[in-house]
């Protein structure tokens, strides 16, 4: 008789920053070695693997509405599992049991290899302190054949105020750098042009190096491209910006989040700098690397922000004129030290200061991408543009998206265009036959 024992299927839903979409990398290459296969559909699924974000309420929020539309998918195939990992899974397992007693298991952010266990195991929760996590090595399904992300470290000791990830990821820990070394010489070996190194402070990076050396070390590997996210602006050391100077892979391009430009809501958010300070190495940056860009996040509405402190974010916006930043409302995060703070500022004026924001910074991002017209760049392509097939989307080594004519160039290669038109989201180029 046939063996009719096939391999159990599974499905994970991604949400929040670029450390969940690599967790979801390991996920997916520890279940498929486990045996377990990668579907395309969720109502065929043997296993929903959540990986959530905590972050602000609106993406919990995003997670809690799928996941209670999976409910039903369960009540037709009751063998179904139902796994939540990742930040949600770490800061809020009770309201999870509470409002989603159907989970099965539920997986915090250091314990994502335990995820080979699910098939086998009963309903269970693994959200212990892992201080191994450094030493793990995964099986990893990367989701492209061209740019890798390498985790270089784990969790934060920062404590930013308004923050949950240091509650949700943990302590800071180090990966060696030997470890590291040889991730990336193997995806040199397999033909990757671009890695990102991954944490939430990368400045902090100590292990037998400090940061700035594993730079050097990974310099030597030979890769086109590598960049990191995300240095804190308190850490920024004049050694840094020497090797992103020196180094010929380091791109140019930094993303070094200001939250505010005023200095008591800097101090009411633990960020231990002023905006002098920060801008001061924004100069300093600019001087050394005149074509690097620098990207940045900014919160409105923090506790206690008044119209002044407002007016001194809008400032510093206009002063340093970013490529581009990411701007947020800010959210109330249970059990941080400034959910505790009085002032909080009612959700319209939120909205007022966010759009005006935005506003201004939209013509700034619009003037500096014009400013490229003419200039020559190097991009790497990643494949057809999302709004049109007909051409294909390539990044500038500043992270600028670029969109040429498609000639059936391959994800991967690397090409020389020339800019033709600045826009507010990308560039428009062409090819330098070369
Ligand atoms: N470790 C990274 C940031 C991770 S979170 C760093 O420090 O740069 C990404 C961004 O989300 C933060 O820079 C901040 O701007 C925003 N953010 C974090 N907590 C928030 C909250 N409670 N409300 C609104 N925005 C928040
Ligand atoms: Fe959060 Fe601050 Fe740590 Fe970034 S550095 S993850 S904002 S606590
Ligand atoms: Fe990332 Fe969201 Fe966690 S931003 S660290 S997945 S809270």
């Amino acid at each position: 008789m046939l063996d009719l024992k096939m391999s159990k299927s599974f499905f994970i839903y991604t949400y929040g920053c670029q450390m969940n979409v690599h967790d979801s990398e390991k996920m997916l290459g520890t279940l498929e070695k486990a045996g377990y296969a990668a579907t395309e559909r969720p109502d065929q699924a043997d296993l929903i693997i959540f990986n959530t974000c905590a972050i602000r309420a609106k993406a919990e929020q995003k997670f809690f509405s799928q996941l209670g539309r999976t409910k039903l998918l369960k009540r037709k195939n009751p063998h179904m599992k139902i796994a939540v990992a990742g930040c949600v899974a770490q800061e809020s397992q009770e309201e999870i049991r509470k409002r989603a007693p159907y989970v099965d298991v539920v997986l915090g952010p250091q314990n994502i290899h335990q995820v080979r266990n699910i098939f086998s195991t009963p309903r269970q929760i693994f959200i212990e302190e892992n201080p191994g996590i450094a030493l793990q090595e995964y099986e990893m399904h990367r989701q492209s054949l061209s740019r890798a992300w390498v985790s270089i470290m784990y969790g934060c000791n920062n404590y930013c105020s308004y923050c949950i990830v240091p509650y949700t990821r943990g302590r800071e820990i180090s990966r060696p750098s030997k470890n590291i070394l040889a991730e990336i010489a193997d995806l040199k070996a397999r033909g990757y042009r671009e890695v990102t190194l991954l944490g939430q402070n990368v400045n902090s990076y100590r292990s037998d190096r400090d940061f700035v050396q594993l730079l050097y070390k990974i310099g030597l590997i030979g890769l086109d491209r590598v960049r990191f996210v995300t240095s804190h602006p308190r850490d920024l050391s004049p050694a840094l910006i020497q090797a992103i100077d020196e180094i010929p892979c380091m791109c140019e391009h930094l993303h070094l989040p200001l939250q505010s430009g005023s200095n008591g809501v800097l101090h009411r958010m633990n960020r231990r700098y002023t905006y002098a300070s920060y801008r001061e190495k924004v100069f300093k940056i600019r001087d050394h690397i005149p074509d690097i860009a620098i990207t940045t996040d900014i919160i409105v509405g923090f506790p206690g922000e008044s119209e002044r402190d407002y007016e001194a974010t809008i400032h510093a916006v206009e002063e340093l004129r970013f490529d581009g930043i990411f701007g947020f409302k800010y959210s109330e995060r249970k059990g941080t030290r400034a959910a505790a703070l009085d002032g909080q500022v009612p959700e319209n004026l939120k909205t007022e200061r966010i759009q005006r924001l935005l506003k201004t910074q939209e013509l700034i991002t619009l003037k500096r991408n014009q400013s490229l017209e003419g200039s020559v760049q190097e991009i790497l392509i990643e494949g057809p543009s999302d709004t049109d097939p007909e051409m294909l989307m390539g990044r500038t080594r500043t992270n600028k998206i670029v969109n040429i004519r498609n000639s059936g160039e391959r994800e991967g290669t690397m090409l020389t265009v020339r800019i033709r038109k600045g826009r507010q989201h990308s560039l428009d180029g062409d090819v330098i036959p070369g």
